[in-house]
């Protein structure tokens, strides 16, 4: 049998997760990760190159004669990646997952994916799209629409790009902050404006060769800093999978309404895709509705997710690049995984770094991902946002979380910071 020799590209905890999954191959010959993290470097080698470096990437390759890349964040895939890769003689054999730029538009442009649901009559929350040219249209828009309106950015805004009013005064207020100022750039020329949907939030990951694709075990993540989902949004503070109300009829209605329509409009508009289609769904009063496409896996969900694939995702990778997902079931484990983010005191705005971190000999029964976390003077030391991700399985969420929760209390370092309710709705 051969295997291959694999470059993933990005440094988060969903990256160490990959690299984890990825490691436990025997079709993984070499495995690199540029730029990596620690957590990553005990599975392979980190290169030290950025993730928009295609030419420093296109060289590592050739250099490590790369087989398959994996491209674990969005800002390549929006940037082209993928075609950069097909372009290119020297690099058009390597197997690439993740889809093309235009695919990529799915997460790249929110006016873009809103656009694409309604040519397929995917559910989302109604919207209407306003620039600079119409910019008085949508302050009239702004004024008539019911409370609370949400606005998005329409291009990549690092997740800060979404601001749900709760008066017309602050509607008006951030549309124009985002049209007139350029607050995101040119990520903000353009901004849809949407309603408001309420219920609870979930993450659906299809693996797809365009054609076909198969579903990964579906995960919630928890994005406010505070206890109770409540204060700012950030990367992520922790994830459980699975979803208890992910199942009969929903999950039916999410298949045949989003799922497949998605999927079968990308090849119906010949748009290629090869790669993790991330649904941001939500289940209102048991009907899903669409929040958002990303293109990529989810961060922490991959932390979850990744460890409940009973799958080789070689294997996924193979079957994806025949075009073969139909011949592929995929199993989960049945047991439930949970992750909890530890953070730095003061994220998601400002926070320290350098912080030395303690205690990692104590962990029992739970796997650490690495997400901002650096090696200095022989000390691992917290480098980010979000430090660390501690993920446990359990029978139940409830056991799961118990597992990461003890071993919070193991890892010390000054300022450490994390939500103690992860999987609240569920235990
Ligand atoms: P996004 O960057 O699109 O994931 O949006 C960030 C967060 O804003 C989502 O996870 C939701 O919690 C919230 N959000 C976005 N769109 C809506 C909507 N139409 N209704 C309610 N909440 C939303
Ligand atoms: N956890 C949400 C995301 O990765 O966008």
């Amino acid at each position: 049998m051969s295997s291959y020799n694999i470059l993933l590209l990005g440094s988060g905890g969903r990256e160490n997760a990959i690299a984890w999954k990825l490691r436990q191959s025997k079709l993984c010959k070499e495995l690199y990760i540029a730029p990596g993290n620690p957590g990553t470097a005990t599975l392979g080698s980190n290169l030290n190159i950025s993730v928009n470096d295609f030419d420093a990437i296109k060289e590592a390759c050739l250099q490590d004669n790369i087989d398959i890349l994996f491209v674990g964040p969005e800002d390549p895939l929006v940037n082209g990646i993928y075609d950069y890769f097909k372009a290119d003689p020297q690099l058009k054999h390597i197997i690439v997952v993740g889809p093309s730029k235009e695919g990529a538009q799915l997460e790249g442009s929110k006016a873009f994916s809103k656009k694409f649901m309604q040519r397929h009559n995917i559910p989302t929350a109604a919207y209407q799209e306003f620039a600079e040219d119409n910019f008085d249209e949508g302050i009239a828009y702004l004024n008539q629409h019911t409370l609370p309106i949400v606005l998005k950015a329409d291009g990549l805004a690092a997740g800060k790009g979404v601001v749900i009013a709760q008066s017309h005064e602050e509607a008006i207020q951030a549309f124009t902050t985002m049209i007139k100022e350029a607050q995101f750039g040119d990520a903000s020329k353009k901004v849809v404006v949407e309603q408001f949907l309420t219920g609870i939030e979930l993450s659906v990951f299809a693996f797809t060769d365009g054609k076909h694709y198969v579903l990964l075990p579906e995960a919630k993540d928890y994005k406010r800093i505070g206890e109770g989902d409540m204060g700012l949004n950030t990367g992520g503070m922790g994830a459980v999978s699975p979803v208890p109300f992910a199942q009969g009829d929903f999950m039916q209605k999410v298949v045949g309404r989003i799922i497949n329509p998605t999927v079968k409009g990308l090849d119906a508009e010949k748009i290629v895709y090869n790669g993790f289609i991330f649904f941001g769904l939500i289940n209102v009063d048991g009907e899903p509705y669409v929040i958002e496409y990303n293109c990529r896996m989810g961060d922490p969900e991959t932390e979850v997710v990744m460890p409940r694939l009973e799958n080789d995702l070689v294997e996924l990778i193979l079957k994806m690049h025949e075009g073969t997902l139909n011949e592929v079931l995929v199993a989960h484990d049945r047991r439930a995984a949970c992750t909890v983010m530890l953070v730095s005191e003061g994220y998601p705005g400002s926070y320290p770094k350098g912080r030395v971190m303690t205690g990692f000999e104590n962990v029992k029964d739970s796997i650490l991902f690495h997400a901002g976390t650096a090696v200095k003077d022989h000390n691992t030391v917290t480098s980010g946002g979000r430090v660390i991700a501690i993920t446990s399985y359990g029978n139940t969420i409830s056991e799961a979380l118990a597992i990461s929760y003890e071993n919070v209390d193991n890892i010390e370092y000054e300022g450490k910071y994390y939500r103690r309710d992860i999987g609240y709705e569920f235990i």
